[in-house]
């Protein structure tokens, strides 16, 4: 088992290894103060993890109510969020108890933001259960649903009390699911790790889960603990993901996040003229990623604006230089268009 520390507002660990399911409940008990736990979690991840995940916390005497919803970004919306705060209310869940997030990033914002909220804020514990949630979304506190106008429009920056990152839940994911995490390890490489890089350049897609995931968690620890409300350091996150949003809103989300990251990663690469994007397409294609978008130039532009990232008339864009070296370059949105069409 391999522990992070983040220190940021709050101190919490991330646990990272196998056969964590299992342990919830002790680990929950040494949290203190906690008497009644809600799980959510969705429609898919539930059937696979729910009961190991209840009984594990039964078993330690906690009263366990559940809430579950339909998987996918289209529930990650506002009547999922009101319907879940209010079944907290019905259920009268105090600012003493917890929810836990069982399941991958959109459990993991949905649920942090109505841990952020309920009460003015209670506690939460992220159990991601996908290799992306695993080395992002659980970690660092950024919790969110979509407006209609676009992706985390409406959110909270709230750090959960734990994160337990069981590999075992990792090793049968689907593999579009687990490729699609692959992205986001395949960005900490590009922006702060060579030899991150390098192994997975080496290993493929069989990379060491357990020190690769603990690798990224402690590279996002060190960001967030340096910038933790994204107003610096911390935007350098966002390699790939600006374009790469407005490529996921235009697909109307049937590309994966992942594979949208990957695409927009690909885009920056060719229209920056990176030394190493030779390296870095042929990285995300031996992973299964894609890195052409087949949409018009317009499209992605108007998806792209939506973004929340924009500020005045300027996108701050993550440039990769070379592997293990990028740069937050403001761009005016005019400049924007051009830019992805030389990327395409
Ligand atoms: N997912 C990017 C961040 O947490 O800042």
């Amino acid at each position: 088992m391999t522990s992070v520390i983040v220190n940021a507002s709050k101190t919490y660990e991330i646990k990272i290894g196998t056969g964590l399911l299992h342990t919830i409940g002790t680990e929950v008990k040494k949290l203190e103060r906690a008497q009644k736990i809600c799980i959510v979690s969705e429609s898919t991840v539930w059937p696979l993890y729910g009961e190991t995940v209840s009984d594990s916390l039964e078993a330690e005497g906690f009263g366990v109510c559940t809430f579950l919803f339909p998987a996918g970004e289209e529930s990650k919306n506002g009547k999922t969020f009101f319907d879940l705060v209010n079944f907290l209310a019905e259920h009268k869940l105090t600012r003493s108890d917890l929810i836990i997030a069982l399941g991958g990033g959109v459990v993991g914002d949905l649920a942090g933001f109505a841990a952020a909220s309920f009460l003015r804020g209670i506690r939460f514990i992220q159990v991601p259960t996908t290799l992306l949630a695993a080395v992002d979304s659980s970690v660092g506190g950024k919790t969110a649903i979509d407006l209609p106008a676009g992706k985390n429009l409406c959110g909270a920056f709230w750090q959960p009390s734990l994160v337990l990152c069981d590999t075992d839940v990792l090793h049968s994911l689907p593999s579009p699911i687990f490729r699609a995490g692959c992205a986001e390890v395949i960005k900490y490489g590009i922006l702060y790790d060579p030899n991150l890089f390098s192994h997975l350049e080496e290993n493929g897609l069989a990379f060491d889960l357990e020190a690769v995931i603990a690798r990224c968690v402690e590279l996002k620890r060190n960001v967030v603990m340096e910038d933790e409300f994204d107003t610096g350091a911390r935007m350098k996150l966002n390699l790939g993901h600006t374009i790469g949003h407005g490529v996921e809103a235009r697909s109307n989300f049937q590309l994966s996040h992942g594979e949208a990251v990957a695409i927009g990663i690909a885009i920056v690469c060719r229209a920056s003229h990176c030394v190493d994007s030779d390296r870095i397409l042929s990285l995300l294609e031996q992973f299964g990623l894609p890195i052409t978008a087949a949409y018009p130039v317009e499209d992605i532009y108007a998806y792209t604006l939506s973004d929340k990232k924009r500020s005045g008339g300027i996108v701050k864009l993550i440039i990769p230089n070379a592997i293990g070296n990028c740069s937050i370059v403001p761009t005016k949105v005019s400049d924007l268009k051009s830019f992805i069409e030389a990327g395409l």
